[in-house]
């Protein structure tokens, strides 16, 4: 339950915090802005911090990084609305934002390489630590689900390289969202139905060529809603709704997987392919808003040191409690020889 306990004012700069009353104690939101300097945003901290001013002017700094982004050119942005309203305030704008993004993907070589901005060289290495992830997510929050039912959603699949090479090898059937043509069709080409030696068919895709903010997830279809590297093109009131969407999609015990670029602080704007890079307190911001809970968050690991860091975050439409998988116990017993 959501309850406004206190409401802080300072000089040079207003700040609203909201309490909510959680499991863990209190938790504080904090609304902020400067008249002066023409800024808003918003973090949480804990109620502790918010009652310590001094404390709290030393976490507010940080505010004041965390929220200021950049562009691919190197310009300041000051706060992510201020952003979203220059590049898509109103419906003309939106609509441009979106064609720029999907002709940027309509231009690029439609192979695995391409996708993936001539990195396809980290594909294995992507596809060996999401299915560890996936793998341990399946296994806590779908313990007892028989692989021949599963169905899961790949989003803003490219050429369908995810699907092929970890969602066919834990569901029975995927479906596939991609909005540019050239790419859903490799993919189409490339991912026809697999049969074991028997014949048996074994695997089903299905494709739509669609946006994502227009993808309406059928009513509890899908175990796993899967969404890497694709929503960054979407817009935050459109990542909330689509999450909203998904969320109706899931079947009991689902979750979704994001696996995206994670910016170090506020965001970065990619002005070639109309994307946005979220770091992690932004993302989180947008799940709380989307009435998602961080079940798992990991990081990858091994790709080169140039590119963002990769988070992967396991979401679901309940708090779950995370529970660690326990090693297998050591028995203190002499090995056989043989
Ligand atoms: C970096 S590629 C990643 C492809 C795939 N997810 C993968 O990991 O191999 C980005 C993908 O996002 C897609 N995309 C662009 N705008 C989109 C949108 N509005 N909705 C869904 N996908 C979008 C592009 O067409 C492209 O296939």
């Amino acid at each position: 339950m959501q309850e406004v306990l206190g409401v802080g004012l300072r000089t040079r700069w207003k700040i609203w915090g909201v309490f909510e009353r959680t499991t863990g104690g209190v938790s504080c939101s904090i609304q902020a802005l400067s008249s002066e300097r023409n800024r808003a945003g918003s973090l949480t901290c804990s109620f502790q911090a918010f009652r310590d001013w001094k404390e709290q002017e030393v976490i507010f700094e940080g505010f004041e990084r965390m929220d200021e982004g950049l562009d691919s050119e190197g310009n300041t942005l000051p706060t992510r609305e201020v952003m979203w309203e220059t590049y898509t305030g109103d419906e003309k704008s939106r609509e441009e934002w979106y064609t720029k993004g999907v002709n940027y993907w309509s231009a690029v070589e439609a192979s695995v390489d391409g996708v993936l901005g001539g990195y396809g060289s980290i594909s294995g290495r992507d596809v060996t630590e999401s299915n560890k992830f996936l793998t341990d997510c399946l296994k806590t929050l779908k313990p007892d689900s028989h692989e021949s039912s599963m169905v899961a959603l790949d989003c803003g699949a490219g050429v369908g390289r995810v699907t092929k090479n970890l969602l066919m090898h834990h569901f029975n059937e995927v479906d596939l969202v991609e909005p540019v043509q050239q790419l859903i069709e490799v993919a189409q080409q490339d991912l026809h139905l697999d049969f074991d030696s028997l014949g048996t068919r074994m695997r089903k895709v299905n494709f739509f060529n669609c946006p994502l903010q227009e993808y309406v997830p059928p009513a509890e279809r899908y175990d796993v809603i899967w969404i890497q590297w694709c929503i960054g093109h979407l817009t935050d009131a459109d990542v909330i709704e689509f999450f909203n969407r998904a969320k109706l999609g899931l079947k009991r015990g689902g979750f979704i997987v994001l696996k995206e670029n994670v910016a170090k602080s506020g965001f970065v704007l990619d002005k070639e392919d109309f994307s946005v890079t979220r770091s992690d307190q932004y993302f989180r911001d947008l799940f709380q808003q989307g009435g998602l809970h961080v079940y798992q968050h990991r990081k990858q690991t091994g790709f080169p040191r140039e590119l963002f860091e990769v988070h992967m975050y396991c979401l679901t439409t309940e708090v779950k409690k995370t529970t660690k998988l326990r090693k297998a116990k050591k028995v203190n017993r002499p090995g056989i020889i043989k």
